[in-house]
């Protein structure tokens, strides 16, 4: 894993926004994108930037089961507001919330995956490890699946919601098996409340118990981190 410490988020956007640069600059086709608060500086960035993404295919890691794209809330939404709607790709995919049939949406999303290989995979981490939303406990190898949120991530995401009792209890998430396959990653974490996490991800035990650990055996893993986030390595 290449660490690379910076001052704030602010900072961090700047220097993800090289990464990308660099990635475009050695062909990258295929970006997988994230959502959060993690990676906003990111995209207002690259909104700034003249980097162009209009042959390019984009796929995000993960969406609320249930919401519709136009739901304020959706990763869809999100993805409007921070990026595509500045920036465009050629073609912007994400899991479809509210689609009728579950396993014929995991199996649409798991052969876009196998048509568009990703070259660079952009991540955020959760405050128990989780990556996308494969939490603890997750198998190192699956696809794209559906996924009951724990009770901590509903947590932290009802910031986002009028209520808790809002928040989706399940989402289509990316698994760990389709992360590792991207050729590279880059994870960006800001925030003392992160601080456990990184530090399990980057110096601890490779276990399911923190989903990121895997990450220390993929090998093309780049992880920006502010001084609050780096501070427990
Ligand atoms: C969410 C998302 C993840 C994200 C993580 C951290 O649950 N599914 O992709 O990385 O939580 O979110 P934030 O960046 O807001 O701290």
């Amino acid at each position: 894993m290449k660490i690379i410490i910076v001052k704030d988020q602010q900072q961090g956007g700047k220097k993800a926004l090289e990464v990308f640069q660099a990635a475009l600059n050695q062909g990258a086709e295929v970006f997988g994108l994230a959502t959060g608060s993690t990676p906003e500086t990111t995209y207002t960035e690259i909104v700034k930037s003249d980097l162009d993404f209009s042959q390019k295919i984009s796929l995000n890691l993960d969406e609320y089961v249930g919401l519709k794209a136009d739901n304020p809330q959706s990763y869809r939404a999100y993805m409007q507001q921070h990026l595509f709607n500045f920036k465009q790709f050629k073609r912007s995919y994400l899991p479809q919330g509210d689609a009728a049939d579950s396993q014929a949406e995991i199996q649409r999303y798991n052969d876009l995956l196998a048509q568009y290989p990703v070259d660079l995979q952009l991540l955020g981490i959760g405050k128990n490890g989780h990556i996308g939303f494969n939490e603890p406990g997750s198998s190192f190898t699956e696809q794209t699946r559906k996924v009951k949120l724990t009770p901590s991530t509903v947590a932290a995401n009802a910031r986002f919601f009028a209520s808790k009792e809002d928040v989706p209890q399940y989402a289509y998430s990316m698994g760990i098996g389709s992360i590792m396959r991207a050729k590279s990653i880059l994870l960006e974490a800001f925030g003392v409340t992160k601080a456990d996490a990184v530090a399990a991800m980057v110096e601890g035990p490779v276990t399911p118990d923190c989903p990121a650990s895997i990450l220390q055996q993929h090998p093309d893993v780049t992880v920006i981190l502010d001084q609050a986030a780096a501070s427990k390595l």
